[in-house]
């Protein structure tokens, strides 16, 4: 570590105590030890996450809300505590509004089809971003096909940041949804969430946030962004793969119809017709990722114990530091140099492709995304068909990031 490196010394956060509860970052990669730097793709998950969900399947292993035993109710209630306790992390007014969903793909899907379809028109405009992830493109995109209406895109500019005088102005009558990501998982950059709530309700319209990025780098209270629908997975807030949530209010959960039909969502069933469930079992059908929903309320505690303002300075300084030590390096472009930024550094090191970047400095132990990031649009904005990505968690040194500098600068002298 360089004499000028900030330490965590005032964050609150104790980095070697936070490192010790993730077991993985011992392991050693091509002889080297594990840098971990793809927290945006997958973060990994702390020991009592893993204890959470070893817990369950060695003791308490039953299907919840079916049955009278034991087992099955002590399931339940590990459930819905994970439900209470997600609730309490965004500030959600009421447990209900909690929806476990697969991830936050599901959830946008799940208001694609049981909220937006119903209410499109031919002619009518679903609103998103220049820097949307591929599920807050998609899932509006075919729904758009399906039903005559029309997707637009708000432009962003060269640091990128959203055109927000451009966003006001898109915000007409047709639009029937504005959907925005709240931190870029390929630039990084944090958007205005409030802000554009706000604008919104003065039209009318409603709003859906894409949390995944956000919920593990800062506090997220949905009451006081204003929206009308949160999504996030538990795998990048340090939980369970396969679970996320879809928060949303409890009058447009309410009037929504069910998204898939089956099992728990139902309240009677005949061969002439069904009747459903109240909200949040209405729209999860089927035995959910019971093991995985456990694993989130863990997540959920562990970054509490933490304290999410400790979490978003320690990574606000790593940010900094990192931005300025890779900066110095010839052939290094920050690709994402917004004012509000959080989580992530995208780049391209001269002409080196980024998938040449990625696994020459693997060999020295560093773990970087590289590519498309999932978010193609906004990549090819910046006029490339990959960027490499070193994106930041919890359990992140500033002695990593001297690492990856110089296995950045490894990798330059190999192609010279
Ligand atoms: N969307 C994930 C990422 O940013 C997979 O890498």
């Amino acid at each position: 570590m360089s004499p000028s490196a900030p330490t965590t010394a005032g964050t609150g956060l104790n980095i070697e105590k936070v490192r010790a509860d993730f077991p993985i970052l011992q392991r050693s990669v091509h002889g080297k030890p594990l840098v971990y730097f793809d927290t945006a793709a997958s973060a990994q998950r702390p020991l009592k996450v893993i204890d959470a969900v070893n817990d369950f399947y060695l003791n308490h292993n039953a299907n919840i809300h079916r049955g009278v035993h034991t087992l099955s109710q002590e399931a339940t209630e590990a459930y819905e505590q994970a439900r209470i306790k997600t609730a309490g992390f965004i500030n959600a007014p009421a447990a209900q509004e909690v929806v476990f969903t697969r991830g936050t793909t599901e959830s946008i899907n799940l208001v694609a089809h049981s909220f937006v379809r119903p209410r499109l028109q031919p002619g009518d405009e679903i609103l998103i971003s220049w820097m949307e992830h591929h599920s807050n493109i998609v899932p509006w995109q075919m729904l758009c096909e399906e039903t005559g209406a029309v997707l637009k895109v708000v432009p962003i500019n060269q640091r990128g940041e959203l055109e927000m005088d451009a966003l006001a102005d898109m915000l007409t009558q047709r639009v029937k949804l504005l959907g925005v990501v709240h931190v870029s998982n390929a630039l990084g950059t944090v958007n205005p969430v409030a802000e554009i709530c706000a604008l919104a309700k003065q039209h009318g319209i409603p709003v859906l946030v894409d949390g995944a990025q956000a919920m593990p780098h800062q506090a997220v209270d949905v009451q006081a962004l204003g929206c009308d629908f949160y999504c996030f997975s538990g795998h990048k807030m340090y939980g369970p793969t396969g679970i996320g949530v879809l928060w949303g209010r409890a009058e447009h959960l309410q009037a929504m119809p069910p998204y898939q039909g089956g099992g728990e969502m139902i309240r009677h069933v005949t061969f002439e017709k069904s009747t459903f469930n109240e909200a949040p079992g209405k729209f999860e059908a089927g035995t959910p990722n019971i093991a995985g929903a456990i694993g989130l309320g863990a997540a959920v505690d562990y970054l509490q114990s933490l304290g999410m303002e400790n979490v978003a300075a320690w990574e606000a300084r790593l940010l900094a530091y990192g931005t300025e030590k890779l900066s110095q390096i010839e052939g290094f472009r920050m690709i994402g140099t917004a004012t509000h930024k959080a989580g992530v550094m995208a780049f391209v090191l001269g002409d080196i492709h980024a998938n040449d970047v990625g696994t020459i400095i693997d060999l020295h132990g560093v773990a970087i995304r590289t590519g498309h990031h999932c978010a193609m649009p906004v990549v090819e904005f910046f006029g490339l068909p990959a960027t490499a990505r070193a994106s930041l968690g919890i359990y992140n040194t500033f002695e990593e990031i001297d690492i990856l500098s110089d296995a950045l600068k490894a990798a330059i002298k190999m192609f010279a």
